[in-house]
């Protein structure tokens, strides 16, 4: 039984996908266990470049079975297009299955109205969400009110919830936030349809998963976002609304924790960042720019510009220790090409010249942090083609070296390019040797 998580070791966006992508074919399931449609897994494959949101991007392989698991906040709507669009393209292989567990709550239009209306009327203080109600759904999971897929095989239930949640959110929508209320017979008819399209899929997952990780199936837990995201450990309140780090796999699938062998991060060679929050190592000049325009980094939902800045490994030494990472898989170096100097952030001054190498609780304290920097030197050669560390430039071998050393982790993959081959692969931890 094999039972690995992927999880970011930064803000999201560390390039997930590709990984998963690598990998999908080793497995046997593979499963999303928090957040959202807020997540953008931009996968290329045969050719074809894909962004899924929502269905675990282990879709694409052959004989895979996929998960969405309880912990998720499930928009039905956007699960539907997903599919139409793998349809489509004919990308659905005929032995791929689907499940959706029963428990994962409902993404509802009020999650989606109040999410940008609070982000509209907060100016100045807003988290930079992505406006797709995932905060909101969460907290309606935590205030008990929040409407679950197995509900909607219950019209009458349904409808009552619906109605009881909807007294409260238009009251908040037109009286608060000066928007418009939402028709409840409107949302209880889409919604109705809707199930019974997706009727199929939704399923006991954490049955089904009991059952397969007890006749030995290997299985991929497909964090979304990442470390820095966690709404516990993470730039709080700059953060997402759900668990990131590597312990969700379990509760957020209705596993137990023995059933996962081993977490690896995906650390990109820089950092980035999408929405507000502090960022002590964010470059705003020519060589932020360079990270930017030559790393392509837009949000795979929303399209905003990713903010960047240098390595921060204050952050990945802590996604470290909080997610138990054993295996780090390094991403975009190819990125970092044609730069004369690297830095590598390793600690951050504050208040009166004070150090520090973990990254302070405190938003305040963390926004007035200066990094620390070790400088490197860069290299000019192209690395799309090196296949080995051997063939990489002996700059990028230290600055992979130095990074290994501050993680304590070890790197068993660097990811020279978006493409599938272009990838150096140190030692497969993802199967035997690792676990
Ligand atoms: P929410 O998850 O839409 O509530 O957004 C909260 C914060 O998390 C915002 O700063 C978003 O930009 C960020 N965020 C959410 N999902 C992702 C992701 O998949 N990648 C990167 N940032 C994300």
């Amino acid at each position: 039984m094999a039972g690995i998580v992927l999880v970011g070791a930064q803000w999201g966006d560390e390039g997930k996908g590709k990984i998963t992508d690598l990998i999908a074919d080793d497995f046997d399931y593979v499963v999303r266990y928090q957040g959202g449609n807020n997540a953008g897994h931009t996968v290329i494959h045969g050719g074809r470049t894909l962004k899924l949101h929502l269905i675990p991007s282990g879709v694409l392989h052959d004989n895979k079975t996929c998960i969405i698991g309880n912990g998720v906040v499930f928009d039905p709507f956007v699960f539907l297009q997903e599919m139409e669009e793998l349809q489509k393209g004919n990308l659905l292989q005929s032995n791929t299955r689907i499940y959706i567990s029963e428990r994962a709550h409902l993404i509802m239009p009020y999650h989606r109205s109040l999410d940008q209306a609070r982000e509209a009327k907060t100016s100045g203080k807003k988290i930079g969400t992505t406006g797709r109600g995932i905060g909101p759904a969460y907290e309606d999971k935590a205030a008990r009110t929040g409407i679950r897929v197995g509900d909607l095989y219950e019209e009458n239930l349904f409808r009552e919830m619906l109605r009881h949640n909807l007294e409260e959110k238009n009251f908040l929508l037109k009286n608060y936030y000066n928007e418009k209320p939402l028709d409840e017979e409107e949302i209880a008819a889409q919604y109705l349809d809707c199930a019974q399209k997706i009727k199929s899929y939704v399923a006991d997952t954490s049955l089904i998963l009991d059952h397969e990780i007890r006749q030995g199936k290997k299985i991929l837990f497909e964090g979304a976002q990442g470390s820095h995201l966690d709404i516990d450990h993470g730039t709080y309140p700059y953060v997402t609304s759900s668990n990131t780090v590597s312990a969700n796999a379990s509760s957020g699938s209705g596993i137990g924790p023995n059933a996962i062998t081993k977490v690896v991060g995906i650390c990109k060679a820089y950092t980035t960042r999408v929405g507000e929050g502090p960022f002590p190592t964010e470059l705003n000049d020519e060589t932020g720019n360079h990270m930017q325009q030559v790393g392509q980094e837009f949000g795979a939902t929303t399209g905003r510009k990713r903010r960047c800045g240098w390595l921060d490994m204050v952050l990945v030494r802590q996604a470290v220790r909080v997610s138990g990472i054993g295996a780090l898989a390094i991403t975009k170096l190819d990125v970092l090409t044609g730069l004369d100097k690297l830095k590598i952030c390793v600690g951050y001054k504050y208040a009166n010249d004070q150090f520090t190498h973990a990254a302070p609780a405190s938003i305040r304290i963390l926004s007035q942090c200066q990094p620390v920097y070790e400088e490197f030197d860069g290299w000019k050669e192209d690395i799309l083609y090196a296949r080995d560390m051997n063939e990489l430039p002996v700059n990028a071998r230290k600055y992979l070296r130095r990074l290994e050393e501050l993680a304590e982790a070890k790197i068993v993959l660097v990811s020279v390019g978006a493409g599938r081959e272009e990838t150096i692969i140190l030692e497969d931890p993802f199967i035997n040797k690792l676990l």
